[in-house]
C-alpha cells in the first residue's frame, strides 16, 4: 500500500494518482473534510474531538488549530497514524495578522499602497507559518456599498478596481513566490461573490443583482485573485438571485473553473453546504452534498454534508465517483503545492526575534497609514509640541482588546497598545488626565461629570469615540451605524465645554456623526489599526507621520443615503434643488458627507494641468495622462492621485465617475511633480448591451483628483476614432 511521504518508486509516476488509487470511499471523503478543533469557535457548529476522525481516516482537514507544537502533535497522528499517511491541511482566518494585528482591511485599504498591503500580507503568512498553519481563509474580497453590513469591515471598500488591486497584493502576499516555501501560506479569496450586496445590510441575506453588475463590480475581484495565481476560493454563505452560491453552477464551474481556468481549491463556508437545506434547494444533507459537489466545491467546511451525504449521494446515481475523485485530486494537489507530502511538518519554524521587531514596526506604519483625516479646523492638529495639558477621553481611549478589530486571530487581548498609552508616551511633556465617560454600548452616564473633571484643564481635549471591535465583522450589521450607546451625550457635554477637540473614530465602518464632524475641530478615522494603535495614532496627532489615508468608501451623511457609492449611473434627471422632479431626497441631501478619497493631511497638495494625448486614438495602444502635482504646505507629506474616466455617451449608460488608476505620490515641502499614467485604450472598454466587452468610438473624458468629489476634478477628453 503506498503512503504519501514515500519517495516515489520508478513505477510509481503520480503520487496523487497512486493515493486515489488506493484510497477507500470513507478516505476521499474525508480528503473533502474540514472540521474546527476547539481553539477558536467561528462559527455555530462545534465539533467534537477530531482526533479519532483523523486517525480514521474521516478528517483531512482542519480550521482553527494553531501553534507550532499543537500542529505537530495533529500533522503527526494524520502522518503516522492513519492508513495512507496523508498529510492535514490546516488553515486558519489569518486575515490582518496571526499575533501581530495589523490594521483592519478596509482600514488598510485607505492607505492605497499596493507595497504596504503586499507587505502586511507576507508579514502575517509568515507568522502563521511558524505557527504551522498551511492556508490562510484570505484575502477578503467583497467589495461592500452599505455600511451597515458589519463586514465592510473586512473588506476592501466600494471599488472594483482597489478591491482588485488589493486582491492582487494579498495574494502574492500571502503565497510568497513559492508556495511551497517554509513561509508561505495558502490564500483563500473570500466571499465569492456579491456577499457585499447583501438586502437591507444584513448578513446572510439574499444579493439580487443584475448581471451587469456582478460583472463590473463584484467579479473583478475574485479575477484578479485567480491571475495572481490564488490557490483557493471560498464562495459565500449567500445567494445571488435566488441560487446560493455554495451551489452556484455558472458563476462557480462555468465561470470560475471554466473561463478563468481555476484548478485551485473551492472550500465552502462555515457549515453552509448544510444550509443549503435552509435555503431551500435541497431536500436533505444528501442532496445538499450532491449540488454542492457537482458544482465544483471541493472542502466541505463544518458542515456534515459530505460526511454524512456523499456516500449515498454516490449511492443514489446524485454524484458520480469521477467528480469526487476529481476534487480529492484537487486537495491532494494543495497539499502537494504545499510540500506537504515532502514535509508535513516545514511549517512550524521558531520565530526570528529580529523579524518581530521589523513586523511591529511594519504594524505601526501600516496603522498611520491608515489613518483619515476627516476635518481640520483651525488647523488644531497636528497637536503643538509645548503642549501643557491633555484629556483623553471616551470609552475607546483605553480599549486595547478592542484596536485588535474583527479579526484578531491569534493575537492577544492584552497586546495592542491602546490610544491613552500611545499618546501618552509621545507627549511626555504633558500631564495626561483620562476619564472613559461612557461605556461603548449602554445607558449609563454616570461617568460624564468625571470625563468633563478630566478636561477641566486641558488645552485640547482628544474624544475617543466609536464601535467595539465585535459590532462590526461577521454577523455584526447595524440598522444605525451611529455611535452606541451614550457617546453623543459624552461627546454633547464635552463639546459644550469649548475646548479644543478632536475626535478620534475607532470604527469597522463609516459612521453617520455628521453632527459631530459640523462641530469637533478636528475628526480622525482610526479604524481597527491592530497591535500598533496607539503608536499610529500618537504618529498622526503629533505630526511625527503627516496623515496621508483617503476613504476607501462613500462616508454617508445619514443612513438613510445607503446604499452610497461614487460611481452611480447619471439619472436622467440629476438632482437639482431648484427642481422638484429629481432625482433627490425632501429631507437629506444626495451628498454624501465625505467623498470616496477624501482625506486631508498637515498642509496642501494641488493639482494642475491634467493632460491627455493623443487627443483622437485608435482601438490599440493608451492615451498618456500627466498631471502636475504640488506640496504647497509646510511639511512633507504624501496624498494620493486617482484617474478616472467618464463615458459621455454609451450604448449602455456608463457611470459617471469610474476608477482607472491611481498613484500615491510623497513630496517635501514646496516640490512638484508629474503624475503620468499609460491608460491602454482597452480600459475604455465595457460590457455593452450583449454583456459581451466593446470599445465604442466616441468623446472620453479623463479625470483627475485626490477624491471623487466631482466639483474639484480636472478634466481633459480624447477620441476614440470609429
Ligand atoms: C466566515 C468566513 C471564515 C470562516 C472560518 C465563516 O463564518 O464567513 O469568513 O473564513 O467562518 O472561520
Amino acid at each position: 500500500m503506498p503512503r504519501a511521504g514515500d519517495v516515489a518508486h520508478p513505477w510509481v509516476m503520480d503520487r496523487i494518482e497512486t493515493l486515489l488509487a488506493a484510497m477507500t470511499l470513507d478516505e476521499k471523503i474525508g480528503q473533502l473534510n474540514m472540521v474546527t478543533s476547539h481553539y477558536a469557535v467561528t462559527g455555530p457548529v462545534v465539533a467534537g474531538d477530531s482526533t479519532e476522525g483523523i486517525r480514521a481516516g474521516r478528517i483531512g482537514n482542519l480550521l482553527n488549530h494553531w501553534g507550532a507544537a499543537a500542529v505537530r502533535d495533529i500533522q503527526r497522528v494524520a502522518v503516522e497514524e492513519t492508513r495512507l499517511g496523508i498529510p492535514l491541511l490546516l488553515g486558519f482566518d489569518t486575515v490582518h495578522g496571526q499575533r501581530t494585528i495589523f490594521p483592519i482591511p478596509l482600514g488598510e485599504a485607505a492607505a492605497f499602497d499596493p507595497a504596504l498591503w503586499e507587505a502586511t500580507a507576507r508579514e502575517a503568512a509568515i507568522e502563521a507559518a511558524e505557527d504551522g498553519l498551511a492556508m490562510t481563509f484570505a484575502p477578503m474580497l467583497d467589495v461592500a456599498r452599505d455600511p451597515r453590513w458589519g463586514r465592510i469591515a473586512e473588506g476592501p471598500g466600494e471599488d472594483p478596481l482597489v478591491a482588485a488591486r488589493i486582491a492582487d497584493a494579498k495574494v502574492r502576499g500571502f503565497q510568497g513566490a513559492d508556495l511551497a516555501a517554509a513561509d508561505a501560506v495558502a490564500a483563500t479569496a473570500k466571499h465569492f461573490v456579491a456577499y457585499g450586496a447583501a438586502t437591507a445590510g444584513r448578513d446572510y441575506a439574499s444579493a439580487d443583482i443584475s448581471e451587469r453588475t456582478l460583472n463590473e463590480v463584484y467579479l473583478p475581484s475574485f479575477a484578479a485573485a485567480v491571475a495572481a495565481g490564488v490557490a483557493a476560493v471560498m464562495p459565500s454563505f449567500n445567494d445571488v438571485a435566488g441560487m446560493p452560491m455554495t451551489a452556484h453552477v455558472p458563476l462557480l464551474r462555468d465561470w470560475l473553473r471554466r473561463t478563468l481556468g481555476f484548478e485551485g481549491v473551492i472550500v465552502s463556508d462555515y457549515d453552509a453546504i448544510t444550509e443549503l437545506v435552509r435555503h431551500g434547494i435541497a431536500e436533505d444533507v444528501v442532496a445538499a452534498a450532491a449540488l454542492a459537489l457537482n458544482a465544483g466545491v471541493d472542502i466541505d467546511m463544518m458542515g456534515d454534508a459530505y460526511a454524512r451525504g456523499l456516500a449515498p449521494a454516490l449511492a443514489h446515481g446524485l454524484v458520480t465517483m469521477a467528480t469526487i475523485d476529481a476534487s480529492v485530486r484537487r486537495v491532494l494537489r494543495l497539499k502537494e503545492r504545499l510540500g506537504l507530502f515532502e514535509d508535513p511538518y516545514r511549517r512550524g519554524a521558531v520565530p526570528d526575534a529580529g523579524r518581530r521587531t521589523a513586523r511591529r514596526a511594519l504594524a505601526r506604519e501600516a496603522g498611520r497609514r491608515s489613518v483619515v483625516l476627516l476635518s481640520n479646523r483651525g488647523d488644531v492638529l497636528p497637536l503643538r509640541s509645548g503642549l501643557r495639558r491633555i484629556a483623553i477621553v471616551g470609552p475607546l481611549a483605553d480599549a486595547r482588546a478592542d484596536m485588535r478589530g474583527s479579526w484578531s486571530a491569534a493575537g492577544e487581548a492584552t497586546d495592542p497598545v491602546t490610544i491613552l498609552e500611545g499618546t501618552a508616551a509621545a507627549l511626555p511633556q504633558a500631564q495626561v488626565a483620562h476619564a472613559p465617560g461612557v461605556a461603548i454600548e449602554g445607558g449609563d452616564r454616570d461617568g460624564i461629570p468625571a470625563a468633563l473633571e478630566a478636561c477641566r484643564d486641558a488645552d485640547v481635549v482628544l474624544l475617543c469615540l466609536g464601535e467595539a471591535a465585535a459590532m462590526s465583522g461577521e454577523a455584526s450589521c447595524r440598522a444605525d451605524p451611529g455611535l452606541p450607546g451614550e457617546q453623543r451625550a459624552l461627546a454633547e457635554a464635552v463639546l459644550a465645554l469649548g475646548k479644543p477637540v478632536v475626535v478620534l473614530l475607532s470604527c469597522g465602518r463609516p459612521l453617520t456623526v455628521s453632527w459631530l464632524v459640523a462641530r469637533a475641530d478636528a475628526v480622525l478615522v482610526t479604524w481597527f489599526l491592530g497591535s500598533e494603535a496607539g503608536n499610529a495614532i500618537a504618529d498622526v496627532l503629533t505630526g511625527a507621520f503627516n496623515p496621508s489615508g483617503k476613504l476607501p468608501v462613500t462616508w454617508p451623511e445619514h443612513v438613510g443615503q445607503v446604499p452610497i457609492f461614487y460611481g452611480q449611473r447619471p439619472s436622467g434627471r440629476p438632482a437639482n434643488p431648484a427642481d422638484h422632479y429629481t432625482s433627490k431626497y425632501l429631507d437629506l441631501p444626495v451628498e454624501p458627507l465625505f467623498p470616496f478619497g477624501h482625506g486631508l493631511s498637515y498642509g496642501r497638495f494641488t493639482l494642475s494641468s491634467l493632460g491627455a494625448s493623443p487627443a483622437e486614438i485608435g482601438p490599440d495602444g493608451a492615451i498618456e495622462v500627466s498631471v502636475e502635482v504640488a506640496n504647497e504646505g509646510e511639511r512633507a507629506g504624501e496624498t494620493v492621485v486617482f484617474l478616472f474616466i467618464r463615458d459621455p455617451v454609451a450604448s449602455v449608460a456608463r457611470p459617471v465617475l469610474e476608477l482607472k488608476d491611481f498613484t500615491r505620490v510623497a513630496l517635501a515641502p514646496g516640490e512638484r511633480t508629474t503624475v503620468r499614467w499609460s491608460l491602454p485604450v482597452a480600459a475604455l472598454s465595457f460590457l455593452g448591451p450583449d454583456l459581451q466587452p466593446v470599445l465604442e468610438p466616441g468623446r472620453f473624458v479623463l479625470l483627475a483628483g485626490q477624491s471623487a468629489e466631482r466639483a474639484a476634478l480636472l478634466s481633459a477628453e480624447v477620441t476614440l476614432a470609429g
